[in-house]
């Protein structure tokens, strides 16, 4: 992370500023030149404790427990912080737990495929990416200079990459492994990436020109309630987009649906080789025959993105309204409708 990252930065908790000590400082190439990062360090509240590793800040609740061998090593109180947290928030650390697990899981097998020199994303490339986020958000590359977006959720990173050389300070946030190589593969200063939680977000409330979610509510726990903890970080005047699935009439697609009510709940590696036996050679066909020129890679990210997250929620439109409109959000609009899914767009009144 670079140092002004910082300010940015809270407690997902008790939401006070955090406490920086730095371990081991380093070098990144940005935009050509070298810049100093701080590669390990930890970050700390009143209660909580979070480590900073490999440049990249883990500010999930449970941060202190997936990655104790790294505190234990560098942190001289650490047992005594880590039972004081257990003591204090016994109940919520069971329920992040529970209800990450396996999507974190999903997350990092999907990404993990991803190969950055070859791969598009969803069928476009680093172009189309950007071109698809501006129509999404009602933006243009120009109006995008100097603003500041939170990308949550945002998995490979790569759309960010594009986003921070329009001139904007983009904050991607991804709970899964996938936040590790968003962060080795960007050279843009402007891209900026944490590990966090959506419905925790570890981002100072009112800050954001824009808060960008594409396809992650829809694989939390509850999607209306995602949206109520993100858009707590847009500043007034600043907009929340999010993507969503909704509903779609098809005996195809109901099958599937009712097929990964049952296949998500394998293990991930057992998905991984029950799928490519199965969905990818029929897949690999019927895409082939109607001229898509997707790779097999690319083809699996998809599978996998549907059968294998825990939750998959489809919203009607108007549902999405209503979820900006309670919060007394205005100018609230589809900006883009596709077979799957749809972009919706409000601003914070
Ligand atoms: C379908 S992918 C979309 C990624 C990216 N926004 C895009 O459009 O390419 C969903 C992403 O949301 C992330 N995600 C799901 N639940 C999350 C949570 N509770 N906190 C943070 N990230 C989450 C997953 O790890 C995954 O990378």
């Amino acid at each position: 992370m670079t140092p002004e990252l910082l300010s940015y930065l809270r407690c997902p908790v008790s939401r006070e500023p955090l406490e920086m000590e730095v371990l081991e400082t380093g070098t990144k190439q940005y935009n050509g030149t070298e810049k100093e990062i701080i590669l390990n360090g930890i970050l700390r509240s009143s209660v909580f404790i979070f480590p900073i590793i490999n440049g990249i800040p883990r500010l999930t609740v449970e941060a202190f427990i997936d990655y104790e061998p790294f505190l234990a090593k560098h942190v001289k109180d650490f047992v005594a912080i880590k039972e004081k947290i257990n003591i204090t928030y016994h109940g919520l650390l069971q329920f992040v737990l529970k209800k990450n697990k396996k999507t974190k899981k999903s997350f990092s097998q999907e990404w993990g495929l991803f190969n950055y020199e070859e791969d598009k994303v969803w069928d476009a490339d680093t172009e189309g990416m950007l071109q698809r986020f501006l129509q999404e958000n009602d933006e243009t590359k120009e109006s995008l200079n100097g603003k500041l977006i939170l990308d949550a959720g945002c998995g490979n990173g790569l759309l960010n990459q594009s986003i921070a050389a329009c001139g904007a300070t983009i904050i991607g946030m991804d709970f899964s492994q996938s936040i590790e190589r968003a962060f080795e593969k960007n050279t843009q200063s402007g891209a900026l990436f944490i590990q966090g939680d959506v419905q925790f977000p570890p981002i100072q409330f009112d800050l954001c020109d824009i808060v960008h979610s594409s396809g992650v509510l829809i694989c939390t726990t509850n999607s209306e309630l995602t949206f109520s903890c993100l858009e707590t970080c847009v500043k007034k005047g600043g907009k929340i987009s999010v993507w969503l699935y909704h509903p779609v009439k098809g005996l195809i697609h109901n099958t599937f649906n009712f097929l990964r009510g049952y296949t998500s709940k394998l293990p991930h590696k057992v998905q991984y080789y029950l799928y490519t036996v199965t969905l990818l050679p029929i897949t690999w066909i019927v895409k082939k025959l109607k001229g898509n020129k997707q790779n097999t890679r690319e083809m699996m990210i998809d599978i996998l993105d549907w059968f294998s997250p825990e939750f998959r929620w489809e919203h009607a439109h108007d549902e999405a309204a209503a979820w900006f409109s309670k919060r007394n959000y205005t100018r609230v609009q589809v900006t883009t409708n596709e077979l799957f899914g749809f972009n919706i767009i409000g601003y914070k009144n």
